[in-house]
């Protein structure tokens, strides 16, 4: 008897979204330690938390696939990209990351509706809120900066900025 709930397909895309929030995590994981190499301690304090919530986010994926008494295929976590060259450019790199993930995200939820898989569709449901979340807070930082100066923020907005990244609960 085939106990699997899930299709093959969903569950390759689910294994792959697994696998994708493995990567974000090693992503906040670079840039925290680049952020804490640079003096930084408030950002990679952030940065640091939010490696573990995406460490979360891919334990959800992981444990979801199991109770549809599906395959869990864990594979290689590519390698995050470079490392960011300013604090600007460090969230401009992790608001473009989380756009490029919400996009996955919307893919499931996209495939479980028109397979009718009502199950994987409601779950895909809170990963959508959770990214109308991480996006808008990245943006909310973007316009903090930018109104501080953007790449130009002085040492004086830098300090704050990072002293209140720090303060994050
Ligand atoms: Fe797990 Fe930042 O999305």
């Amino acid at each position: 008897m085939n106990s699997n709930r899930l299709s093959k397909t969903i569950e390759t895309a689910l294994n792959t979204q697994m696998t994708k929030e493995a990567y974000a995590s090693q992503i906040y994981l670079s840039y925290a330690a680049w952020a804490s190499m640079n003096g930084y301690a408030g950002t990679a304090k952030f940065l640091f938390k939010h490696a573990r919530e995406e460490q979360n986010h891919m334990m959800k994926m992981l444990k979801y696939i199991l109770q549809r008494g599906a395959k869990v295929v864990v594979t290689v976590i590519p390698a995050p990209p470079e490392h960011p060259i300013s604090i600007n450019n460090c969230f401009e790199k992790v608001f473009e990351h989380e756009v490029d993930n919400t996009k996955s995200i919307y893919q499931i939820s996209k495939l479980s509706h028109e397979q009718e898989d009502w199950a994987t569709w409601n779950f895909m449901q809170w990963f959508i809120q959770e990214q109308v979340e991480e996006e808008t807070f990245a943006m909310d930082l973007l316009d903090k900066m930018k109104i501080a100066g953007g790449e130009q923020m002085s040492r004086n907005a830098l300090y704050t900025f990072d002293r209140d990244m720090g303060k994050i609960d």
